[in-house]
C-alpha cells in the first residue's frame, strides 16, 4: 500500500483505528488501518493536556467573535470552529467556498401534524453546492492539496460528486467521479459536469462504484474523498457544533439524521460527544438514524443482532442519495446510537414522498433523502420514543432543487402509478400545476376552486 502521507499538526490531532486502536502517523490510500482494515478517525489527545486544554467559555467567545470577521478562514462556517478540527501544518491555504453558516428553521405546520411542540430543521442543503457534503469537503480537499495530490476521486449517489468536483476546481485539482448509471438525479449530475469532473457513469449501483474505486485508488495517485476519508467527517462535525451554537449551547432532546453510507450520522454524533467531553454542552441529544425501507442495512443490523454485524444488501429506493446497501461507516454509526441512546427506523417510499411535500409546505423544502427524517419522526412519536414536549431537530441534507423530477412527478400524481390504495392520502399533499387558457376568467376560476 502506497502511503498518502497525510500528516496532522503534531500534538493536536492524530489518526486512530476504530477497531484495534492503532495510532498512525499517516493514512494509507484507502484510509483504513494497515493492521486490521478498519476505518480511521481523527482524535485529539492534546485536548486533555493541562497546558493546551480548551476552555469552553474561550471557545464560545472566539467563535462568536469570528462571526464579525471578514477573514477568508472565518467566513467559513467550518473553519470558524478550527479548534475542534485537524489544522494543516505549514502555510497551506484552505480550499473553501464559505461553506457552513446554514440556517435553522422552525417547522410549525410539520410540528402540528407530527404532534410535537418544538420542531426545527438544520438545513445543510443551504451549502454552496446544495448539500451537507461541502462542510466535509473543504477539510478533505484542503488536506488532499496539501499532500500534493493533483487528482481526487469519489464514488457517489450524486451529492458527494457535485461537492468534490466544486472543491477540486477551487483547489486547482482534477476530479474523477464514479456514479451509478441512471440512478443519479440530473441536478447533481449537471453539477459534476459543470465543475469539470471526469464523470464516469458505471453500469452498477453505488456499492459497485465503491468497489471499483477502491481498486482505482490503489493503482493511481488519486486521493479518495469518500466519507471513509476521516477528514471529511471532521468537517461534517461542524453542522452539529453550529447547531448547538444556534441553540445557545442547550442540546435539543433529539436529532434525526438520514442514513446512507452513515458518515454524516457518525460525524454529528462524534461532534456531540466531543462537545460534551469539552464541557460545551451538558447533555447529549439522542441521535436517531432513518433509512428507506428498500435501503435499510443498518436498521436490519440493529434489529437482528444489536449492531454487531452488518449484512450488505441490494438497495433500492427513489431517494437515490441513500440507495446504499453496504454502508462504510456503519460501525461508527452504531457507536453513536449506543452513546447517545438514539434509535433506528425505516420509512416507505410513500412516507418519504409525503414527508417531503409537508416540509415543502412549511416553505423550507428539501430533497427526498432528507425527508426520511420527518417520516421517521412521525413513527418515533407514534411509538412513544419521542415525547410531545421534547425538542427535535431534523438534519435536512440536500436542497430541494437537487431532484426536481421527483417533486414534479409527485405533484402530478406520476410517482406511484401502481399505489391505488394510497391515492387518497397522496392527493392531500399533491399540488399539480394547472394548464389553462390564457384568460383572466380561467385564472379567476382556478383561484375560486383553490
Ligand atoms: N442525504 C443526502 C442528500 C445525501 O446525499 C446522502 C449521501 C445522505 C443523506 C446520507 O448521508 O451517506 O453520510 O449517511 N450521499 C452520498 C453521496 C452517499 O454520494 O452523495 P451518509
Amino acid at each position: 500500500m502506497q502511503d498518502a502521507g497525510t500528516k496532522l499538526e503534531q500534538g493536536s490531532a492524530q489518526l486512530r483505528c476504530i477497531g484495534c486502536g492503532s495510532v498512525l502517523q499517516s493514512a494509507g490510500r484507502n484510509f483504513r488501518c494497515p493492521d486490521c482494515d478498519d476505518l480511521l478517525e481523527v482524535t485529539y489527545p492534546g485536548w486533555k493536556c493541562a497546558d493546551t486544554a480548551l476552555r469552553p467559555q474561550d471557545l464560545k467567545a472566539s467563535w462568536t467573535e469570528r462571526r464579525k470577521s471578514s477573514a477568508y478562514v472565518d467566513q467559513s462556517g467550518v473553519w470558524r470552529f478550527r479548534e475542534l478540527l485537524p489544522v494543516p501544518s505549514g502555510p497551506a491555504s484552505l480550499v473553501s467556498l464559505s461553506e457552513g453558516n446554514t440556517p435553522v428553521y422552525e417547522l410549525p405546520n410539520c410540528a402540528r401534524s407530527m404532534g410535537v411542540e418544538a420542531l426545527f430543521a438544520k438545513h445543510q442543503g443551504m451549502n454552496p453546492t446544495g448539500s451537507f457534503k461541502d462542510t466535509g469537503m473543504t477539510v478533505a480537499a484542503t488536506f488532499a492539496r496539501l499532500e500534493g495530490f493533483r487528482w481526487v476521486a469519489c464514488a457517489s449517489t450524486g451529492n458527494t460528486s457535485a461537492s468534490m468536483a466544486a472543491y477540486a476546481a477551487r483547489g486547482g485539482m482534477r476530479s474523477v467521479v464514479l456514479i451509478p448509471e441512471g440512478q443519479v438525479s440530473w441536478g447533481k449530475l449537471s453539477q459534476a459536469l459543470d465543475y469539470g469532473a471526469v464523470t464516469c457513469q458505471l453500469k452498477t449501483d453505488f456499492d459497485g462504484c465503491m468497489r471499483v474505486l477502491n481498486e482505482v485508488v490503489q493503482r493511481m495517485p488519486v486521493c479518495l474523498l469518500n466519507s471513509v476519508n476521516p477528514y471529511r467527517l471532521e468537517g461534517q462535525k461542524t453542522a452539529a457544533i453550529e447547531l448547538l451554537e444556534q441553540f445557545n449551547w442547550e442540546a435539543p432532546d433529539h436529532i434525526i439524521v438520514p442514513g446512507g453510507n452513515l458518515g454524516n450520522s457518525s460525524a454529528i454524533g462524534k461532534a456531540c460527544m466531543e462537545m460534551k467531553e469539552l464541557g460545551l454542552i451538558s447533555r447529549l441529544p439522542k441521535i436517531s438514524i432513518i433509512q428507506a425501507e428498500g435501503a435499510n442495512p443498518l436498521v436490519r443490523a440493529m434489529r437482528e443482532n444489536g449492531g454487531k454485524k452488518l449484512s450488505p444488501m441490494r438497495a433500492d429506493t427513489m431517494a437515490t442519495a441513500i440507495r446504499i446497501g453496504n454502508p462504510a461507516s456503519w460501525k461508527k454509526a452504531v457507536r453513536v446510537l449506543e452513546a447517545t441512546g438514539g434509535t433506528v427506523e425505516q420509512v416507505s417510499e410513500v412516507e418519504i414522498a409525503l414527508a417531503k411535500a409537508e416540509i415543502g409546505a412549511d416553505g423550507v423544502g428539501c430533497e427526498p433523502a432528507s425527508a426520511v427524517t420527518l417520516a421517521g419522526l412521525k413513527k418515533l412519536v407514534k411509538q412513544g420514543f419521542i415525547k410531545r414536549n421534547e425538542s427535535v431537530v431534523l438534519i435536512l441534507t440536500g436542497h430541494m432543487l437537487k431532484d426536481p423530477d421527483f417533486t414534479i412527478k409527485f405533484h402530478r400524481g406520476d410517482l406511484f402509478p401502481d399505489k391505488k390504495d394510497d391515492a387518497a392520502i397522496l392527493k392531500e399533499q399533491q399540488r399539480a400545476p394547472i394548464v389553462l387558457d390564457a384568460s383572466v376568467e380561467a385564472v379567476l376560476k382556478a383561484l375560486e376552486q383553490a
